[in-house]
């Protein structure tokens, strides 16, 4: 609505705000994501453990130009500069990840008092900056020991993680409000375990089933160690990679691929943890490579959470391909599409998997764990890093987020991934993600054009009509 100096669109105006402005609920949480292995480095210092990761970035091959995490941003030294970027930003919450091998160096037993005092450091300096930490205990990176011991497939696994989420939640529950137990276990036993681009890198169908019911019980076991080791109440949740999936073509076979990817992506987690049973036709897919399950694991798998976190990048558009069932269908590049260079970029998606979600398992509570976008993006000749590719994506993602809201849809928080550039996993550094500019040889931070724009969405707690 074009506007200007008009009397009328003065009156438009309701306490400094266009009524057609998209604001967001009062208590509405605007915050950041990250990881550990992605961001802290110092892999090997104060006693930390060795994790799946340090280990396979170290093998040749396995990462996009033999980069590794071992320096990463450098954030476990320079946790103050970020924290004081995080305070400029205005986030009402910042999520990250406990290193699981930094507080325990095995996995089970012996605590390193240093590792934990890391992250005591950092959720005080959060609080004393006014923002809430939000910490994720399980963000890719399993102790190398417990790998040595079977990993994820193996059962016990899910005990230790039990035990190690007591440690940290004994720790710091005092201060911290909100949990997220495991980050994407579908994607850990996926990449980790069949695709093997991942640690540890294996591709073993049998395996890879285990890997997901172990993960799944160890979130159950994680729920209930949390809250009862924590000494003040906790909100307790998991973040799952979800994606809208739809069917390349309205034929049979496309249908029955897109069916078929949808049980094996996105209900795979949300029918044990959200209705505490696996779709009845789940398991029969993988014949002999089916997981052992036992009496009572569906109950602890579904233990009642207090949200769901969300991670949307993309949706999937699927084909059915008779020699290519990976997932259940193909994976299309739907033509005419926009994309980033990871994902086709499509910010519809946003409202209808939260609305599929509510629609069909109805959580307490949603928060958009992450959602971004990597752009090749570098300073100028000024040293100003323009970053429009990212902010256009999120706004358009928070305008159907909003219009999903409208529909009284709970979606308590958004979260942007990422706060700063950092590890991509095994495409190394060339993804940036941030809306902070790492300069990997000098670890130099510059905030982007988008940290200007995301300080502003916060500051009026959503988009202007104008945008
Ligand atoms: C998510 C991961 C996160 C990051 C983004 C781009 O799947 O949780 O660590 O890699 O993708």
């Amino acid at each position: 609505m074009p506007c200007g100096l008009s009397a009328a669109c003065g009156m438009l105006r309701m306490s400094g705000q266009f009524m057609s402005d998209l604001i967001f609920p009062n208590d509405f949480i605007w915050g950041v994501s990250s990881s550990a292995y992605q961001i802290e480095g110092a892999w090997n210092e104060d006693g930390k453990g060795p994790s799946i990761w340090d280990w396979f970035s170290h093998l040749p091959g396995k990462t996009a130009r033999g980069e590794t995490g071992d320096a990463a941003c450098d954030h476990y030294h320079r946790w103050k500069e970020d924290l004081e970027l995080l305070r400029a930003l205005g986030v009402g919450a910042y999520r990250f990840s406990v290193s699981w091998s930094r507080v325990i160096p095995k996995g089970r037993g012996k605590v390193n008092p240093a590792g934990l005092d890391f992250y005591d450091r950092l959720v005080d300096g959060l609080l004393a900056r006014g923002i809430q930490p939000f910490p994720t205990l399980y963000h890719f990176d399993l102790p190398l020991a417990l790998h040595k011991k079977g990993g994820w497939p193996e059962r016990d696994t899910a005990a230790a993680f039990g035990e190690y989420a007591a440690v940290v939640a004994a720790r710091l529950g005092d201060r911290v409000p909100s949990w997220i137990t495991l980050n994407e276990p579908m994607i850990v036993a996926l990449l980790g375990y069949l695709f093997g681009t991942h640690a540890p890198g294996r591709r073993n169908p049998g395996a890879y089933a285990r890997a997901m019911h172990t993960l799944l019980l160890a979130h159950g076991e994680a729920v209930r160690a949390i809250r009862a080791a924590s000494p003040k109440p906790a909100q307790v949740g998991i973040a799952l990679n979800l994606s809208p999936v739809y069917p390349e073509t309205e034929r049979e076979a496309d249908r029955r691929a897109a069916a078929g990817f949808d049980l094996l992506s996105n209900r795979i987690c949300l029918d044990p943890i959200l209705r505490g049973a696996y779709p009845p036709d789940l398991w029969r897919r993988f014949g002999p490579f089916a997981p052992p399950i036992r009496d009572g694991d569906l109950r602890k798998i579904s233990e009642p959470n207090d949200f769901l976190g969300v991670n949307y990048y993309t949706r999937q558009v699927i084909a059915g391909r008779w020699w290519i069932p990976v997932m259940g269908g193909w994976m299309v590049r739907p033509k005419g599409g926009e994309f980033s260079p990871m994902w086709e970029i499509y910010p519809s998606g946003i409202g209808e998997l939260v609305e599929r979600v509510w629609n069909d398992y109805h959580p307490h509570k949603i928060l958009v764990t992450e959602n971004g976008i990597p752009v090749a993006d570098a300073p100028d000749s000024s040293g100003n890093v323009l970053d429009p590719e990212r902010i256009s994506y999120l706004r358009r993602h928070l305008r159907a987020l909003h219009g999903a809201m409208a529909k009284q849809i709970p979606v308590g928080g958004y979260f942007v991934w990422s706060l700063t550039d950092n590890f991509e996993w095994e495409l190394g550094y060339a993804m940036r993600f941030g809306l902070i500019h790492i300069d990997f040889a000098s670890l130099k931070r510059t905030p982007k054009s988008s940290y200007d724009w995301y300080a502003g969405v916060i500051r009026r707690n959503g988009l202007e009509e104008s945008e």
